[in-house]
């Protein structure tokens, strides 16, 4: 029996999804440790959660929206369990943290990869990525301001300035479902001009219908009732003292009363932060908020919470857009060639500037220099110009007659100058000269 042939796109990236390769790579990898570099700065350990939970998980995230219910990637493994890959990342941790009952204050970030069913397009994947941060047991509006300015700390500390941070409260138990009444029966008033989704929907979750995009539902809730004016008195102070601890430290922002992003767990502070340097459709870089309820709905002891996503591929064409955070160059401290050549001294197979080109290149790396080689037994030109591409500081040269006299031929790869180096001091010199103390921190401590 023939086996079938497999579709032509079989060996590609499935649609929405993408591979990150150097050097493009070398930006994500500054993006993350800027963020690591924060987060410990704020008290924040790193949490990772699998990337698939029990659907259950992310029920509270909720049933209204289409995170979970159009776009969930949803499959029942062997064992006949139903399962889910991670559409976002709050409802895992927040999972980890009944099982786990750390002490609160419980205070963490990730960086993980998030599934969602979506129409792709540039900025918007099946697979993205998010760094995030959750802190659960504590409802101090300290707390709200010192996640927000991890975030809008962050976006800043790569060099994007054309960025705004909005923020709204969305109430709690006490005084939204006065609110949500209220909005139904305008909603109820004005449903002729509702779109279809929207007038499916308001009845059981009216906030949904404030972030529909379709025009029409645009124009209707405009006009609708603002939950801002229905704040019970301790949301309405949770939310001054929010609002003050945010000037208090210069964050800016702006109350944006129709803000109430896509999953249904907020009670209280969200938030967001909106590019101003991409379109409109795609320009949210990331957002958040509390979910005072979301611990104790999902079984767990009464735990307030709150966080934010940041999405990686969206702040990366943000700093695109904004000519910032440029892929580094390729650098190399030192790039060791075989100037003896393939066949090597001696009939020995690997010659002996083959072995020496070895053990000189394990000495550098292991001593902290970055330093790399040539394979394949090339020539010494192809090694050379293989050495040129390396983006190198200097390139150490094996040479006969070198070694006969205990030596090695360093070039300066930028004046091109070469000097000869006792062997046994080679390293020493190149860690002088390369001072790679001062190179390692350049990118891994971009967020200082
Ligand atoms: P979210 O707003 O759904 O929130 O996602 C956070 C960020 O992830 C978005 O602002 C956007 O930058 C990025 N993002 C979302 N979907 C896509 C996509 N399809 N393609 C590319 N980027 C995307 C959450 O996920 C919440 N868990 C955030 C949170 C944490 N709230 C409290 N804690």
């Amino acid at each position: 029996m023939q086996s079938e042939a497999p579709p032509p796109d079989a060996y590609r990236a499935p649609v929405g999804t993408h591979d990150v390769l150097p050097p493009e790579s070398a930006r994500w990898e500054a993006l993350v440790a800027a963020f690591a570099a924060r987060a410990r700065r704020f008290g924040y350990g790193l949490v990772m959660t699998p990337a698939y939970e029990h659907v259950e998980v992310f029920q509270r995230v909720g049933e209204g929206t289409d995170v979970v219910r159009k776009e969930m990637y949803e499959f029942e493994d062997k064992g006949g369990r139903r399962l889910a890959l991670r559409p976002e990342g709050t409802a895992p941790v927040v999972r980890a943290y009944i099982q786990h009952r750390p002490t609160p204050p419980w205070k963490v970030w990730y960086l993980s990869p998030h599934f969602r069913h979506e129409k792709a397009q540039k900025g918007r994947y099946r697979q993205h990525h998010q760094l995030g941060a959750e802190v659960l047991g504590v409802d101090d509006p300290a707390l709200d301001v010192e996640v927000i300015s991890l975030a809008q700390g962050f976006l800043s500390s790569l060099g994007l300035s054309r960025f705004r941070l909005a923020i709204n409260s969305l109430g709690d138990g006490q005084c939204r479902p006065g609110y949500l009444e209220a909005l139904r029966a305008y909603l109820r008033a004005h449903e002729s001009e509702l779109c279809a989704d929207s007038r499916a929907r308001y009845e059981t979750n009216p906030l949904r219908v404030l972030d529909c995009k379709d025009p029409g539902c645009v124009a209707v809730t405009e006009r609708a009732p603002q939950l801002l004016e229905h704040l019970c008195a301790d949301c309405k102070s949770h939310f001054e003292a929010v609002q003050a601890g945010l000037d208090a430290i210069g964050v800016a922002h702006e109350i944006a009363p129709r803000l109430v992003r896509g999953l249904d767990y907020y009670t209280r502070t969200t938030f967001e932060f909106a590019s101003e340097a991409l379109d409109s459709a795609q320009n949210a870089l990331g957002g958040g908020g509390r979910y005072d309820r979301l611990a104790e709905e999902m079984g767990g002891p009464p735990s307030p919470g709150i966080g934010f996503g940041i999405g990686i591929e969206r702040v990366l064409i943000a700093c695109d857009a904004e000519a910032v955070l440029p892929a580094p160059a390729p650098h190399l401290d030192a790039f060791v060639v075989d100037a003896v050549g393939p066949t090597g001294v001696g009939g020995d197979p690997l010659g002996a500037a083959g072995v020496e080109v070895t053990a000189l290149l394990a000495e550098l790396r292991e001593t902290g220099l970055s330093a790399d080689r040539a394979y394949g037994g090339r020539s010494v030109r192809a090694q050379t110009k293989v050495a040129d591409r390396s983006g190198a500081r200097y390139v150490v040269l094996v040479g006969r007659a070198e070694m006969e006299r205990g030596a090695v031929a360093v070039r300066d790869m930028d004046s091109g100058e070469q000097v000869e180096v006792p062997r046994n001091r080679v390293v020493a010199w190149l860690h002088e000269h390369c001072n790679p103390s001062l190179r390692d921190t350049t990118h891994r401590e971009l967020g200082r």
